[in-house]
């Protein structure tokens, strides 16, 4: 029989992190939300809090609905606090040393027959399954982001990845109200592999001068009916993201096409993230986003 998932564990209170949260809580699961940084929960949960004020505006969800929701997230500022949950997902910085070191730490506090996943974007699940203590039962489940809009999550299993393991993730999606597409463990997997190198195209295409950022986003959006402009979307998505994805094609694929531009390494050498840190290719810091190049 597959392992019944009640209590979700979260770790990395990020943008991708609230958004799991988010969206585990109102499809009735309890969960708790972890972060290094114990101020990260505090504005995840005030970020959540927004959003299903949001949707219950838009009549997506009830007012019944968003308490229960709230009520079912819980901070918890220590990894002790996840040793009774069924499913933990792991969803911090995507540096493969930073997911390595929560792993060693967080295994030996669970119960054996709980399930890890990562939302890594780009990062081997066979190699981070591998590192923990758990291989059958560890699979990628990449959220898209915003995760309670976006409709697609790719699961992605490693080599060691049990069948159950994956037929317990397919459910969880399932009942999270989205689709999955099922990938193959290579970097970056498939929406990444695509998306990707098209943003980096966008940041070679103006570090060559080809364009401006206001112009290169005119040009994807109105060009090829893009709903956001290459640049907008790396601000989204955090320019050290990109950054990392395109080393992990760049490494894990030994190909050239995929060598991160110069002036992306600059912005994200600069701080200047995107919209997390309020600054990227915009500038986020007034009223409208003007574009900083
Ligand atoms: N941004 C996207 O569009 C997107 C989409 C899909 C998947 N992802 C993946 O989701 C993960 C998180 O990305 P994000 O955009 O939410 O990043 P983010 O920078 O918004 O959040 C990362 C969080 O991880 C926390 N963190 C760092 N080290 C930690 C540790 N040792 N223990 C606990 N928490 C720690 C940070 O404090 C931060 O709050 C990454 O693996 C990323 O590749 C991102």
């Amino acid at each position: 029989m597959a392992a019944k998932i009640e209590k979700i564990g979260v770790i990395g209170a990020g943008q991708m992190g609230n958004g799991i949260a988010h969206v585990a809580a109102v499809a009735g699961y309890d969960v708790l939300l972890h972060d290094a940084a114990p101020d990260r929960i505090k504005s995840a949960l005030a970020t959540i809090n927004g959003n299903l004020a949001r949707q219950v505006a838009r009549g997506t969800v009830t007012e019944a609905a968003r308490q229960t929701a709230l009520a079912r997230i819980a901070p918890a500022e220590k990894l002790e606090a996840l040793a009774n949950c069924d499913l933990i997902i792991e969803s911090a910085t995507e540096k493969e040393e930073v997911k390595r070191k929560i792993f060693a730490e967080l295994c030996p506090k669970l119960k054996p027959e709980a399930m890890l996943a990562t939302n890594t974007s780009s990062i081997s699940i066979t190699r981070l399954g591998a590192s923990t203590d758990r291989p059958e039962r560890f699979i990628g489940i990449h959220f898209m982001n915003p995760v309670p809009v976006m409709e697609l999550v790719e699961l992605v299993r490693g080599i060691a990845t049990g069948d159950e393991t994956f037929e317990v993730a397919k459910a969880f999606v399932k009942k999270l109200g989205k689709t999955y597409a099922v990938a193959e463990d290579f970097p970056a997997f498939m929406v990444n592999r695509i998306l990707l190198p098209m943003i980096n195209e966008a940041v070679y295409t103006l570090y060559e001068g080809v364009g401006s950022v206001e112009a290169i986003d005119t040009a994807m959006k109105l060009g090829a009916r893009h709903p956001m402009g290459p640049l907008e979307l790396a601000d989204f998505i955090g320019l050290d993201t990109v950054l990392s994805v395109m080393q992990t094609l760049h490494e894990g694929l030994a190909d050239s096409k995929y060598r991160p531009c110069p002036l992306l390494v600059k912005y994200v050498e600069a701080g200047w993230l995107g919209r997390k840190t309020k600054r990227g290719f915009y500038d986020y810091r007034g009223e409208k986003p003007v574009p900083t190049r």
